[in-house]
């Protein structure tokens, strides 16, 4: 029996490309989501199709991860639902540009939703599970390839991405030992309105985003004493 059987699973952006996709994959496994979009009522009509699709409890929540207020209401929704078990820290901003031309507000926004958010996201899941006693808890962050390149135009981009790399080091390297895990997967471009963006690819060599997500679900299936700490997922026929 898979350990993620009718854990409660938070996936930030579900209402995206890989979002959808890594929500169907733990709705597959049999467990219980919650769905974050920034829309509430995309995150409750993905979060009933899925209900229906895999008979399993699901529901939606909103906020900009990028404002305090957004951030808190995520925050208030782990509470609702009795905890969240699983925290899948997928949502992400792609600002595409010439560095000269990126304002504050751009490079701000990035890290608030990129990288702050993914930490507070993990910070509460990690006090939760110590409050309750069971010290359980599993924390995904989507990184990128960006995480260990630098790409034109996309400076801010790979910045937060590196960012997020080394806050998930720091966070797997502090509860190593215990029952949090903390994992990072850095998938090259995926076929995903994000993966539209980026410039100088060829659209048909992108990733799958169900087979991303399916080897996210099969990452976290194991208990096993050896840890797949840090993924970098890439196209095989292309770099
Ligand atoms: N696509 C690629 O080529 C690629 C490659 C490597 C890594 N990644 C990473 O994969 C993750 C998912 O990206 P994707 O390709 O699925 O992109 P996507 O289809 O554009 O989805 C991005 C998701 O992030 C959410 N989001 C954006 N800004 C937000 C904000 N301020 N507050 C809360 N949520 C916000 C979006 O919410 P709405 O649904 O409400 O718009 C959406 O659900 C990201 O972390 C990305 O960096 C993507």
């Amino acid at each position: 029996m898979s350990v993620l059987l009718r854990k409660r699973v938070l996936i930030t952006g579900a209402t995206g490309g890989l979002g959808r996709a890594l929500a169907d994959a733990f709705g597959a496994e049999g467990c219980k989501l919650l769905l974050h979009g920034r829309d509430a009522e995309r995150a409750d009509a993905l979060a009933e199709a899925l209900e229906d699709r895999h008979d399993v409890e699901a529901e939606g929540c909103a906020g900009d991860l990028g404002t305090d207020e957004g951030l808190d209401a995520v925050i208030e929704a782990m509470g609702a639902v009795g905890g969240v078990d699983v925290l899948i820290n997928n949502a992400g901003i792609f600002p595409v540009g010439p560095a000269t031309e990126v304002d504050r507000a751009t490079f701000d926004d990035t890290f608030a939703v990129n990288v702050r958010a993914p930490f507070f996201l993990a910070q509460a899941l990690i006090r939760a599970s110590a409050r309750h006693g069971h010290g359980w808890g599993r924390v995904v962050n989507v990184g990128s390839s960006s995480a260990f390149a630098g790409f034109p135009n996309t400076a801010v981009y790979c910045a937060s991405k590196h960012a997020l790399l080394g806050q998930s080091r720091s966070l797997f390297a502090e509860h190593r030992g215990s029952g949090i895990r903390v994992f990072s997967v850095h998938p090259g471009s995926i076929q995903t309105e994000m993966g539209r963006r980026v410039e100088g690819q060829e659209w048909d060599t992108f990733l799958d985003p169900a087979e991303v997500a399916d080897f996210v679900v099969r990452m976290l299936r194991t208990e096993s004493a050896m840890v797949t700490e840090e993924v970098r997922l890439n196209r095989f026929e292309v770099q």
